[in-house]
């Protein structure tokens, strides 16, 4: 089965073609970071609309890069939700249109179940069961995934999402958006003992995270040393500042997972979502798991963020479990994964 995804969640639009057969025949990626560069932040009506202006040309692209044609393809695949409305809606109408027109199946896929299966598209898959530790910009979930579209939340941030608290600091400390690849690289020349930040609900039983603490110790250590040095921090103080505060996020999120993977007895990690593409988690997280005796599981680099490659992956396993939506399509910006299986579009239609 040979399966067209789209993704336009949020700021980068992205579309791949999947094959079960042969797997990913090509994937292309348009990234709006510098539309939104100047606001410091997504703008979401400006997402929408260069998710429009974008789309058609990457889908074409695509296809003369997998040197495929359109007839080609058995089903499309399009990002439904959590996101930004808007720009979700411009990746659901062109991918729910373009399947009627060539009269295939369409699926809704939930982002972050993109997100968790991407791994599979590696050379060494993770076989089910296993845990997943998403961490993107929009969420901070640990989920056992026992196969396809069989997911138990265990654990999930009671505020901001690990990847909102590195832009909120990274911001703090004048790094340009999107925060996060830019205060690790920061954090590179940080020194890990100079300040010490705390590492939020580890001291307590359970798998859900807060990170909204961590941003406000962050902004009180950024204040405490700009009085101390006159106004401005030098730059090693903002590297020290940097790199304790991914020191915490990083223990933070290895103390979680420690405890889920020996909770569920499963040796098999996945890490997945922007936050997954951070070096330093990385390494600390392989070597948790080789004291635990498993193995940690993660998508390339430019798989952990969003791209469309894990939605057609992920929309190609629902086809060919026989799943597909109905004409009228729906998007939500908010979608719990345990509601995955109840469907977003009405099968009376
Ligand atoms: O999965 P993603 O591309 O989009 C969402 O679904 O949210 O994740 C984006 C998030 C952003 O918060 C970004 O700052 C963060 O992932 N991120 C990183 C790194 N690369 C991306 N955070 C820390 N270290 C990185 N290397
Ligand atoms: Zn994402």
């Amino acid at each position: 089965m040979r399966v067209l995804g789209i993704e336009t969640s949020c700021d980068e639009t992205g579309v791949a073609v999947y094959d079960s057969e042969q797997g990913m025949l090509a994937h292309a990626l348009h990234s709006q970071v510098e539309l939104h560069a100047e606001y410091g932040g997504v703008v979401p009506e400006l997402a929408s609309r260069d998710h429009v202006r974008k789309l058609l040309p990457l889908v074409r692209q695509l296809f003369q890069d997998a040197g495929i044609e359109a007839s080609s393809l058995d089903g499309v695949a399009y990002t439904a939700g959590p996101g930004l409305v808007g720009a979700l809606l411009v990746g659901a109408s062109v991918g729910r249109s373009m399947a009627w027109a060539w009269g295939v199946p369409a699926i809704a896929v939930h982002h972050m179940e993109g997100h968790l299966l991407a791994p599979m598209l590696e050379p060494d898959p993770p076989a089910f069961p296993f845990i997943a530790m998403l961490v993107s910009g929009g969420h901070t979930q640990l989920v056992e995934v026992e196969g396809i579209g069989r997911y138990r939340l265990l654990g999930d941030t009671l505020d901001d999402a690990a990847g909102e608290a590195f832009d909120k600091t990274a911001k703090l400390l004048g790094l340009p958006y999107p925060g996060g690849p830019e205060l690790a690289k920061l954090a590179e020349r940080g020194d890990p003992d100079r300040y010490k930040f705390p590492r939020p609900m580890t001291d307590r039983p359970g798998l859900d995270f807060s990170f909204s603490g961590l941003k406000t110790f962050a902004l009180n250590t950024i204040q405490q040393a700009e009085r101390q040095e006159g106004g401005s921090l030098s730059d090693t103080t903002r590297a020290d500042i940097a790199r304790a505060f991914e020191e915490a996020v990083v223990d933070t999120l290895l103390i979680k997972c420690r405890r889920a993977v020996r909770q569920c007895a499963i040796k098999r990690l996945v890490l997945a979502g922007g936050v997954s593409a951070n070096q330093r988690l990385r390494q600390r997280i392989d070597s948790m798991m080789e004291g635990e005796a498993g193995t940690a599981y993660y998508p390339r680099p430019k798989f952990c963020t969003d791209n469309g490659a894990m939605i057609a992956y992920a929309g190609c396993q629902h086809l060919l479990a026989g799943e597909s939506e109905a004409l009228r399509f729906t998007v939500r910006s908010r979608w719990p994964m345990d509601e995955l299986g109840e469907g977003v579009s009405d099968p009376g239609l």
